[in-house]
């Protein structure tokens, strides 16, 4: 079955689907992408996401490509057409097609957008055996809160993880403290079983399973502490984790390949998987 793409205000051939070389995302990466989980033909958490994709656009100044009942209608029915019950639906809007100039286009033009839609399979339980991570140097923009679909930087670190073996790599920046991943949240717990992550701000994306999981630990009777911790602290935790979208919670066992704790994925983070598949599920709220 041929994958089906929305694009530009029609259902298109994902394969056979263009946009212009002009436009300002391919150009200079004007633009903005989200990525939201679907499990049992259920869209999860769509209103945050959909509220995250507002910001990054209002904070580009970019137009919202249609109002957002028509979006939710379009993620709905493309996953329909590809017949996507589990897996990811993908939105993507750039500033639209322009003759190439830094400036935005003096005449308005109308932003371009594409949702597609992708098959994943989910897990059922707590089950992981714990990823490694690299960490890398922070070379990105100073506006990581916004999900720029500028993922150079991003890109990089993920393909420089993938050649040591390694799942993901985290950044670390000037100061020695752990930003994100290059796709991810960075999370660690510390001797006395505190879960610490990097507070909201421009150094790092909105996460909206970070949002979910802190919900929900906390809820679980977990003392959360959002601050930045340094890669001391990460190398002496007592467990480490990441968070997002398609990997739920998944225990970092090893960074640049010094053991986390006992090397094994910890108890703290194999709760926090479990309620976040529970949450998936919609059987718990988060
Ligand atoms: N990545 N930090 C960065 C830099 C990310 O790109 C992502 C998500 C996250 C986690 O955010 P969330 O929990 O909302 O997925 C953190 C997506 C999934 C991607 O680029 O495919």
């Amino acid at each position: 079955m041929s994958r089906i793409a929305f694009v530009n205000g029609t259902y298109q051939v994902q394969r056979r689907a263009a946009v212009g070389i002009e436009d300002r995302g391919y150009q200079l990466a004007d633009g903005i992408y989200e990525v939201a989980p679907v499990m049992d033909g259920r869209i999860i958490d769509f209103a945050a996401h959909l509220d995250r994709m507002a910001y990054s656009l209002r904070e580009l100044r970019i137009q919202p490509p249609m109002p957002r009942s028509a979006l939710e209608f379009v993620c709905r029915e493309t996953l329909a057409r590809n017949r996507v019950r589990d897996g990811v639906v993908y939105i993507q809007a750039t500033r639209g097609e322009a003759p190439r100039d830094h400036g935005f286009p003096k005449v308005p033009v109308k932003p371009a957008v594409v949702v597609s839609a992708k098959h994943l399979s989910w897990p059922s339980n707590a089950e992981d055996k714990g990823i490694e991570v690299i960490t890398t140097p922070d070379i990105r923009w100073g506006r990581c809160d916004i999900k720029s679909i500028g993922l150079l930087p991003n890109a990089l670190a993920k393909q420089k993880a993938r050649e040591a073996g390694a799942f993901e790599a985290w950044f670390v920046r000037g100061d020695g403290t752990v930003s994100e991943g290059a796709s991810t949240n960075a999370w660690i717990v510390d001797g006395e079983g505190r879960l610490i992550t990097r507070p909201l701000g421009p150094e790092i994306l909105p996460g909206i399973t970070r949002a979910t999981v802190l919900a929900m630990a906390r809820a679980a009777g977990f003392q959360v502490i959002e601050r930045p911790f340094s890669v001391e602290e990460l190398l002496g935790a007592r467990e480490a984790f990441l968070t997002s979208t398609t990997s739920l919670v998944r225990s970092v066992v090893a960074v640049d390949q010094r053991p986390i704790g006992n090397r094994y994925p910890g108890s703290v983070g194999r709760t926090l998987r479990q309620l976040c598949i529970d949450h998936y599920r919609g059987r718990v709220d988060a």
